[in-house]
């Protein structure tokens, strides 16, 4: 069959938001094993305007590169040995991270078994806003810390696309659940299970948060928020330290503490999406969209979520 175009935002070097070019680019081709998913709409992740600026995923990305991981579509075409999805069907998934997926184009192909069905009860952009954040959410819980009922779970950076629903899932856990977020998301929060709400502009959290078995940090070195989060974890306990890593002051501080370090990056994870679907379509977890752009919008959208300011997530609405 000869090549088809598609519409696609591509970036031929890593820079600043104007690197993001709408243009048409060749339509890819399942191989065997693989789907063909026509893509409803692009979630937008941190890691997304991170690896366009030469941080990031880039040493893993080759030029031209089409950005994004999160999507949610559905199947047009299946390769050879494909069984459990067929044309028509609905999917979501964070494909290939962290190599490059090409999320922000009308069509990806990816390993069938990267996706799940996408949750029945919500529209493509709120799948799509789910995958990256949600895997992050649940494997750093689930996997990582093992989160068990009772526990206590402090959430920095609760009201961004990771922590509203890292607050959710630790409530499903049966824990009790301490989030750091600006006054203004606080009701919100609360709506979603936190039960303390701690405004990190107002108050150090270490002065106002007892111990915690576990810490989530989704803010990392900015304001030395990792380090100072083992002052509030008990002996044992685990801090598992999302967007930079364990830096080596972390590692001895929370060595000195008896407190325990994880770094921690994201996997393709479609048992894990299935699980989650679940979770939405029962009704247990919201995902929350501040606003959507269209796909040749996509620097527009990378110049807000820098700012660091969104509440839940930004999604990229790229066919109907
Ligand atoms: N390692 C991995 O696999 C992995 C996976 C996913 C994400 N990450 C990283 O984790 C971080 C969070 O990701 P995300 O998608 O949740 O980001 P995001 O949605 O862009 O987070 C924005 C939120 O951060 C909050 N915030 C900013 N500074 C804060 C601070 N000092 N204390 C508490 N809250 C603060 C803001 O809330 P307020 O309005 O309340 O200030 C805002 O709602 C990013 O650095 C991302 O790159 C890493």
């Amino acid at each position: 069959m000869s090549e088809r175009p598609m519409r696609a935002v591509t970036i031929k070097e890593f820079g600043g938001p104007e690197v993001l070019t709408h243009e048409e680019i060749t339509r890819p081709k399942p191989l065997p094993t693989e789907v063909l998913v026509r893509v409803h709409a692009a979630g937008i992740n941190p890691v997304d305007w991170k690896t366009r600026a030469g941080q990031g995923m880039a040493g893993l990305q080759t030029m031209p590169l089409v950005l994004g991981w999160d999507v949610s579509g559905v199947v047009e075409e299946v390769g050879f040995g494909v069984t459990t999805l067929a044309p028509g069907d609905e999917v979501y998934a964070m494909p290939w991270f962290p190599r490059p997926a090409g999320a922000y184009a009308e069509y990806v192909t990816a390993p069938s078994r990267h996706f799940a069905r996408k949750p029945a009860s919500i529209g493509h952009v709120e799948a799509a806003a789910l995958p990256l954040a949600a895997l992050t959410a649940w494997q750093a819980l689930v996997d990582t810390a093992h989160v068990q009922a009772g526990q206590r779970v402090l959430v920095h950076a609760a009201a961004g696309g990771v922590g509203h629903l890292a607050v959710q899932f630790a409530k499903h856990l049966g824990a009790e659940v301490v989030a750091t977020a600006r006054e203004h998301r606080h009701a919100w929060l609360k709506e979603l299970g936190a039960d303390e709400l701690i405004d990190y502009t107002r108050q150090r959290f270490e002065d106002v948060t007892g111990h915690v078995d576990v810490v989530i940090d989704l803010v990392g070195a900015l304001d030395d928020t990792d380090v100072r989060s083992v002052s509030v974890t008990r002996p044992g306990g685990l801090v598992v330290a999302i967007p930079d890593g364990v830096p080596e002051r972390l590692a001895t501080v929370a060595g000195q503490a008896g407190v325990r370090t994880s770094p921690f990056l994201v996997e393709p994870d479609s048992a894990a999406l299935t699980t989650i679907a679940g979770l939405v379509d029962s009704g247990k977890v919201r995902i929350e969209v501040e606003r959507t752009f269209a796909l040749e919008e996509a620097a527009e959208a990378h110049r807000l979520g820098e700012t660091n300011r969104t509440r839940g997530k930004l999604v990229l609405t790229v066919s109907d």
